[in-house]
């Protein structure tokens, strides 16, 4: 069985804390955060004053997923604010050794994430660093796209180089992702689904949260 993060993108932000907080009520893992910042991806959502003001209404995990040119420079602030884990992409650092020790001297957990069409092998030198890898199974920047099949190959690649390595890290994959793929992706060794449309979306949450939670 995988963890549930829920991604609050989907979600209705004039009603933020109940969308929250249904999901939790509703068996949610950890609540995935999306950071956009018009540059890296072409879309802008929001910054760290959202995650201050939901922090005091849950206890979920809270998974920043930063989709910004070199974010140094605010990931202070999201630390400060409540991030568990801050995650950062690979494409969009120059200098990621120094990102992941930043990160780490904040006290947060580090996530490496890569667009479909980054090679895997290109986070080979980083991974014995990370506690998660979030490999994006749709092209970054909005939510409601269709699953990329092809992420899978990255997939098996990060579970192989855990296996013979015996790296620490989890397994996150983002985009595309509802109950119809779901019990698949954990079969495949994915530890966190993330799932935006497909949860706020749905005409029952907690069902669709029970169906990605269920294995067979
Ligand atoms: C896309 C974001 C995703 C997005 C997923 O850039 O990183 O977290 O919210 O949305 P769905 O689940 O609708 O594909
Ligand atoms: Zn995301």
């Amino acid at each position: 069985m995988s963890l549930i993060a829920p991604s609050i993108l989907s979600a209705d932000f004039a009603y933020l804390a109940q969308d929250i907080q249904e999901v939790e009520a509703a068996g949610a893992d950890w609540l995935h955060f999306d950071v956009m910042d018009g540059q890296f991806v072409p879309n802008i959502s929001f910054g760290y004053k959202v995650l201050e003001d939901i922090k005091p209404h849950t206890d979920l995990v809270m998974d920043v997923h930063l989709m910004v040119r070199e974010p140094d420079h605010l990931i202070p602030e999201f630390a400060k604010r409540g991030a568990d884990i801050i995650t950062v992409h690979y494409e969009a650092i120059k200098d990621l050794p120094q990102t992941i020790d930043l990160i780490r001297s904040l006290g947060c957990r580090v996530g490496l994430s890569l667009k479909p069409d980054t090679q895997p092998e290109s986070l080979e030198p980083y991974l014995s660093q990370l506690d998660l890898i979030l490999v994006m199974s749709v092209y970054p920047g909005f939510g409601g796209q269709a699953f990329i099949e092809e992420t899978m190959e990255s997939t098996a690649y990060f579970v192989r180089q855990r296996r013979i390595h015996g790296y620490q890290y989890l397994i996150e994959m983002d985009g595309g992702i509802s109950p119809k793929n779901a019990q698949r992706l954990s079969q495949a060794g994915v530890d966190v689904l993330v799932a935006g449309s497909a949860i706020f979306g749905a005409e029952d949450i907690p069902e669709a949260i029970r169906q990605m939670k269920e294995t067979k």
